[in-house]
């Protein structure tokens, strides 16, 4: 069985990037995504992307990887990972969805608060953290 992920993440948008340099990520984008079947959106608005990126988990992984060393954005932060079974995106090597200032920093602020608030409560966190005071005895 295939194991499919799906990540999201959100950025800052790089000095100087601007209209060409978009359209040139979204070129990258649908010709490397759909070789390596993976599907999902990227926000830009206002100095901030917003990606969704979903496909079998190895791929995804190493795509993530390579953006993560892309000069065109940084302060990228991890917002979530999970396992899923269904793509939310089918068919969409990659969607682009351009969005006035405010609305990407409302939807960042979101997402952060999000992130935020599941940092301590998550369940793994704590398991793992009992898991690792047992490995320090
Ligand atoms: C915000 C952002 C999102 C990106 N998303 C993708 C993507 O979904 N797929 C992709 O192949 N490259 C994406 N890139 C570009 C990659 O970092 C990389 O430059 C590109 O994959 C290299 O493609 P090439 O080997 O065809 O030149 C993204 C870059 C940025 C800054």
């Amino acid at each position: 069985m295939e194991h499919l992920s799906r990540i999201l993440y959100v950025s800052r948008t790089s000095q100087g990037v601007g209209e060409a340099e978009l359209k040139q990520i979204l070129e990258q984008s649908n010709r490397h995504n759909k070789e390596q079947r993976i599907s999902g959106i990227l926000c830009a608005g206002g100095g901030h992307f917003i990606q969704v990126l979903e496909g079998p988990q190895e791929a995804v992984f190493r795509l993530y990887g390579r953006i993560l060393d892309d000069r065109r954005h940084y302060d990228s932060l991890l917002i979530g990972v999970a396992p899923i079974k269904q793509r939310m995106f089918q068919g969409w090597s990659m969607g682009y969805l351009s969005n006035p200032p405010e609305v990407m920093e409302a939807r960042r602020k979101q997402l952060l608060a999000m992130w935020e608030r599941r940092a301590e409560a998550d369940e793994l966190v704590v398991l793992m953290r009992k898991f690792l005071e047992q490995l320090r005895g």
